[in-house]
């Protein structure tokens, strides 16, 4: 399973990205304001510091716009995929981009409906929202399990992309079904990082090093 990372903080990219657990970025306007600053130039950065696909979205609302602003967010890098929202004028820039060899991501995906006709369109990926569903009382795993099922019967290749990640369990589960990418805020990545059995672990091992370092005095000679 590909990892990206939902964020456009360029330090906690860096972070990551030196660990070697990056796969790719996606970002939303709504990030882009979390982070202030000129959205354009962290988009410059990002497609330069990640080797993998970054999702920039756009904020057109009819088709002919939404067009226009993926071939500008294209030329930020040839691993610009453009994101677009799930609308009726969203899946006819699905259906332009993807034809023109542009990638797409298919963002604010609810319905395993909606994850078939974006499929249909010509999407790189789907994005189902799961934490937005959990919080509306639905399951949003269950709408990944969902996808799954329905992709496997057909030849799409189309990428189920699973976002709106709230915890690591989340994370667990997705892997379990086979999804193909988790996009993860950069809490939840910290947090799968970490076990208080590892920290404990590795306090003793020191703890017992120095303990035989001075039985020992001889040991670093
Ligand atoms: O990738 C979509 C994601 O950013 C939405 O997450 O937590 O705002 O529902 P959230």
């Amino acid at each position: 399973m590909k990892i990206f990372l939902d964020t456009a903080n360029l330090e906690s990219i860096k972070k990551f990205n030196d660990m070697g657990l990056l796969d790719g970025i996606t970002t939303n306007p709504s990030l882009m304001y979390k982070e202030g600053g000129d959205p354009k130039a962290a988009m410059a950065e990002i497609t330069s510091i990640i080797k993998g696909d970054v999702s920039l979205e756009v904020v057109s609302t009819d088709s002919s716009g939404m067009i226009e602003e993926g071939r500008h967010l294209r030329e930020y890098g040839e691993n610009v995929v453009v994101k677009v929202p799930m609308t009726p004028d969203g899946l006819k820039a699905c259906k332009s981009l993807s034809s023109q060899g542009i990638p797409v991501n298919v963002t604010l995906i609810f319905s395993a409906n909606q994850a078939l006709l974006a499929a249909k369109s010509g999407a790189k990926y789907v994005s189902p929202f799961i934490g937005r569903l959990d919080d509306a009382g639905q399951d949003g795993m269950h709408l990944i399990q969902e996808i799954k099922e329905i992709f496997s019967h057909y030849d799409f290749r189309t990428q189920i992309l699973v976002a709106s990640v709230r915890h690591p369990l989340h994370v667990v589960d997705a892997a379990k079904i086979g999804a193909d990418v988790v996009t993860l805020p950069p809490l939840v990545l910290d947090k799968m990082l970490l076990h208080p059995l590892t920290k404990i672990g590795l306090e003793n091992f020191l703890a017992d090093w120095e303990k035989l370092k001075t039985e020992n005095p001889d040991i670093n000679a």
